[in-house]
């Protein structure tokens, strides 16, 4: 009985839900927060479709910048900037996850914003979303919060050697991590923490690393690319093809997982999954990014709809595209140190006909910045794989 009534209740709140629900239609203004590349490549999508785009960050003349309608450059914490830009479009999402928890309650007071602050929260702060991954019963790495150089002592002699400690926020491309190979490592590692919150992990000898692109609407919906495969350098994304080389029965797993964690956080928007693969074939999620994601970028060339198309489409509640791929794909990043003789050499990397270039705009090329990549289509992904590097290589040529 109480089972049917709430049933019936939760009709009808559907039906509301659903009749009142609002559509951003084309001609509508999507406001991002960041101005990065993600921001960029999202834009460029939105403006296929005639939105417009209103990017908000502290920086000018940026890649999201550059291609979007309106750049609002102020402080995140400048609550009046935040206040007018909320004003002045139909919803907001984000290219980048460390915005600040004000800056999004300010925003949301005047306008829908994809996905919500509370999962924006858990992501951009290692502890808390490893404490959101196991609640929930999500497989991960054995993890701990260090607090005192006495913990992180007794924590690494429980975890073993190597154990990695992590800021527990502001973290990317491997910054602000630190492996502890010994004891005496600890006392090093705790002074380069520099008093902010951290999180030590066991380290996962993995055999691979992989990532699922998922993507959740409103309703629930879900959508998604199979599983990616990542390979880094300097923890440093450096190539990633799709699909993986993975049993069938790991790849469900895998996108079973991640859409299990955008329900638990009801995502409206898209939310990347890195995982880990063990030796034994287990998966372990090392960690979330709520937005489109640096493995996803080949989706772009590869896919009916790609990362970025499908993040506008959760945002602005029109139904996904086909996530198809056209053929097994490749991607290699570009970073600064390829400037490091001069210009690289795009001429002979485009000798390849299929091979497409994607660059950020970024003026100044600093060693280990994303400034673009290279995406390339074959039969197979190994051979996808050998025709990007080969065209990455060439880069280099005079
Ligand atoms: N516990 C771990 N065990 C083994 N390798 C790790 C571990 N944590 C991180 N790494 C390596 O470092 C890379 C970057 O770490 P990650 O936690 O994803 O931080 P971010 O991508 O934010 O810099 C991972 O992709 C992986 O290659
Ligand atoms: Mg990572």
């Amino acid at each position: 009985m109480c089972l049917n009534l709430a049933k019936l209740f939760r009709r009808i709140f559907l039906f509301f839900f659903f009749l009142f629900m609002k559509q951003i239609l084309p001609n509508s203004t999507v406001g991002v927060f960041g101005s990065g590349q993600l921001g960029r490549m999202f834009a460029i999508e939105a403006r296929k479709m005639g939105y417009r785009v209103h990017t908000f960050s502290p920086a000018s003349d940026t890649p999201t910048g550059q291609v979007a309608d309106f750049e609002t450059v102020a402080e995140y914490e400048d609550l009046n900037q935040v206040k007018r830009f909320a004003q002045n479009v139909d919803v907001v999402t984000f290219e980048f996850e460390n915005v600040p928890s004000k800056t999004v309650e300010a925003a949301s007071q005047f306008v829908s914003v994809h996905p919500r602050g509370e999962v924006l929260h858990i992501a951009q702060n290692r502890l808390r979303e490893k404490n959101f991954l196991s609640q929930k019963n999500f497989p991960i790495t054995p993890y701990r919060h260090i607090k005192t150089l006495e913990d992180l002592q007794t924590t690494v002699q429980e975890f073993g050697f190597p154990s990695i400690l992590k800021t527990a926020g502001f973290g990317y491309d491997g910054k602000g991590q630190a492996k502890i190979k010994s004891l005496h490592d600890c006392e090093t590692a705790f002074e380069q923490i520099k008093g902010n919150e951290a999180v030590l992990e066991a380290f996962v000898d993995f055999e691979k690393e992989v990532s699922v692109v998922g993507a959740r609407d409103e309703q629930g919906n879900f959508a998604h690319y199979g599983v990616i495969e990542n390979a880094h350098a300097n923890h440093i994304l450096d190539c990633s093809f799709a699909p993986a080389y993975l049993s069938e029965k790991i790849q469900k797993e895998a996108v079973e997982i991640a859409h299990g964690v955008l329900d638990a956080l009801e995502v409206v928007g898209v939310m990347t999954v890195e995982f880990f693969l063990t030796k034994d074939e287990k998966l372990l999620v090392n960690e979330l990014a709520p937005r489109p994601h640096n493995s996803g970028h080949l989706t772009i060339d590869a896919c009916a709809t790609n990362q970025f198309e499908q993040q506008l489409r959760a945002v602005c509640g029109l139904p996904f595209g086909s996530t198809e791929f056209y053929k097994s794909a490749a991607m290699a990043n570009l970073l600064g140190d390829l400037w490091k003789n001069g210009e690289p050499n795009w001429a002979k990397a485009l000798e390849n006909q299929n091979v497409k270039l994607h660059l950020y705009g970024k003026q100044e090329a600093r060693c280990g910045r994303k400034m673009g990549h290279l995406t390339t289509l074959a039969a197979t992904a190994e051979s996808a794989v050998e025709i990007i590097k080969k065209s990455r290589n060439k880069l280099k040529q005079k």
